[in-house]
């Protein structure tokens, strides 16, 4: 990344996922939801910095390797590699990938660590309490159920020993007063809510430290301590913006955005603010925590054997499909299932019957009637107007739509085109124009306007489905610079006379 000293960036962020797991497609969608945001920020001509990566240490990642007679390193050298493969398989555009094992890493986490106990924020303390070693969670007594982690059923072990506290009970007040004065802090509102009454209940302080295994980065001053799971991987996210002193740490942080699921919500939405505040640092803009996916209306899981491999979905509908289908068949925010008989009748009526359709029809006309060459447009034609009217209803709805993360309402107002591109070639009755010579220049406002129609549809659909829409660029005879103008290639009537379209193969074959 370039970014001059002028210039602010993006920056969206996903959660580093636990390399104890293989990637699946709760995994996936966090990823491509936020691929989705930098493409598109992108597209307007934002510098953007966007970051995924992997948690590596912790108690479990040591537990399996030496179950498996490997070093905790090989053991998560082999692992990243199955996330790595996968962004790529989905397309995943992210400028960085960051690893909690990482020497840049260890050298920002011990900095953050000292600059917080310079600050009075870190005590020597007994720490005393139940933890959940496959959720690398710690529970009170009264979270329990029948002795058993709250979250995944498994027994929790009892934990005491030395620890290193963060004081996070000072900043309660603090913490209470910015979510309020910040109500687009912690998206969605509900979650707000949550937090907020969470808040206001208690907060403890935090142990930050452990003695009872030894993968993860040495507390500062005393290495028989190493640094608990989240007082590390949070700090991640300054990491890769270069803290502590990269040059363009000023730049890029706070971050625009944490991407996550609604499961890790507090650590980001409570910890994390507290952790900063005791550092001196900006808060980011915005933490939006996302639903939650279960698979033909079961819970995803291991034991269930029901895990989805996010790869094989790609490879079996292809991959912009299934980018398609993650963030259009659930409102970004709720909890959604995964099943194929949802997935196949989505794909064949939006992409396959709509989509698919107005696009090969609309370039068989251009072709047929007139040698494939978009005509010149008349914008003081009706048709032009009133498709020019349409074009800025469907930019505003997708800007703030955007802004808001709301992924289905944007696909819905770009379908808005779509279905009305399908609905005026019928009513237009292109082939009845072409019978009568008199009516050749009416023939050409309908050809230009379905040709525009189809360039701002691509043009809107360069985040969800980077590759597919590539494929319509090449078949209306674009090239990218066309698309490199910034928020005015969203306006209508960019669509250059004489421009030759090509039909190419069907863009969405139908599923059986
Ligand atoms: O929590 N539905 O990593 P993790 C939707 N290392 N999203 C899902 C999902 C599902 N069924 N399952 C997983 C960790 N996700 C920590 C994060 S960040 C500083 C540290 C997604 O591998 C969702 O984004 O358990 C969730 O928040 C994340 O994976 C949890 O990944
Ligand atoms: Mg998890």
């Amino acid at each position: 990344m370039n970014v001059s000293s002028s210039t602010e960036v993006f920056y969206i962020t996903t959660p580093i996922y636990y390399v104890n797991d293989v990637p699946h497609i709760g995994h996936a969608y966090t990823t491509v939801a936020a691929d989705v945001v930098a493409r598109y920020q992108r597209l307007l001509g934002r510098q953007v910095f966007f970051l995924t990566g992997t948690d590596e240490h912790g108690m479990k990642i040591e537990k399996t390797a030496e179950q498996r007679g490997m070093s905790s390193q090989e053991l998560v050298d082999e692992v990243v590699e199955r996330f790595q493969h996968l962004w790529q398989v989905l397309n995943i555009s992210h400028d960085d990938f960051i690893r909690t094992t990482e020497e840049r890493h260890a050298r920002s986490v011990t900095a953050f660590f000292e600059k917080v106990r310079e600050n009075g924020d870190i005590y020597l303390g007994t720490y005393e309490d139940w933890y959940c070693i496959p959720c690398e969670t710690f529970w009170t007594v009264n979270q329990l159920e029948d002795g058993n982690c709250p979250e995944c059923g498994r027994p929790a072990e009892r934990v005491k020993e030395e620890s290193y506290f963060f004081r996070m009970s000072r900043y309660r007040e603090r913490l209470l007063a910015y979510i309020e004065e910040h109500p687009d802090f912690i998206q969605p509102p509900a979650k707000r809510n949550e937090i907020l009454s969470f808040i206001r209940e208690e907060l403890r302080d935090l142990s930050i430290s452990r003695t009872s295994f030894s993968w993860g980065i040495p507390v500062p001053g005393d290495d028989k301590h190493v640094i608990y799971v989240w007082f590390d991987a949070l700090i991640n996210y300054l990491t890769a913006a270069g803290y502590p002193d990269g040059d363009r740490f000023s730049q890029v942080w706070p971050a625009d955005i944490h991407l996550i699921g609604k499961d890790i919500l507090r650590f980001h939405a409570v910890y994390w603010p507290t952790f900063l505040f005791a550092a001196g640092l900006p808060l980011p803009r915005k933490v939006f925590a996302h639903g939650w996916w279960t698979v033909e209306g079961e819970k995803m899981s291991k034991s269930r054997g029901n895990v989805v491999d996010p790869v094989a979905v790609a490879d079996e509908y292809g991959v912009d499909s299934f980018r398609y289908f993650l963030l259009r068949e659930v409102p970004f925010g709720l909890d959604g299932d995964f099943s194929r008989a949802a997935m196949k009748g989505r794909l064949n009526s939006d992409l396959a019957n709509d989509l698919g359709n107005l696009f090969s029809r609309s370039i068989a006309m251009i072709g047929k009637y007139r040698q494939g060459k978009v005509p010149v447009p008349d914008p003081a034609d009706q048709r032009y107007e009133e498709f020019s009217r349409l074009a800025a209803e469907i930019f505003a709805e997708v800007s703030t739509g955007m802004e808001d993360l709301a992924f289905s309402k944007v696909l819905q107002a770009i379908w808005r085109l779509v279905v009305k591109g399908n609905k005026f070639i019928d009513q237009q009755a292109p082939w009845q124009l072409a019978k009568d010579e008199a009516k050749a220049g009416e023939l050409d406002q309908v050809l230009y306007c379905i040709a525009e129609a189809l360039r701002l549809i691509t043009a809107y659909l360069l985040p969800f489905m980077p590759e597919r829409a590539g494929e319509m660029m090449r078949q209306l005879g674009l090239t990218m610079e066309h698309f490199s103008r910034g928020a005015e290639i969203f306006s209508w009537g960019q669509m250059p006379p004489g421009t030759v379209v090509e039909k190419g193969k069907s863009l969405f074959p139908r599923l059986d």
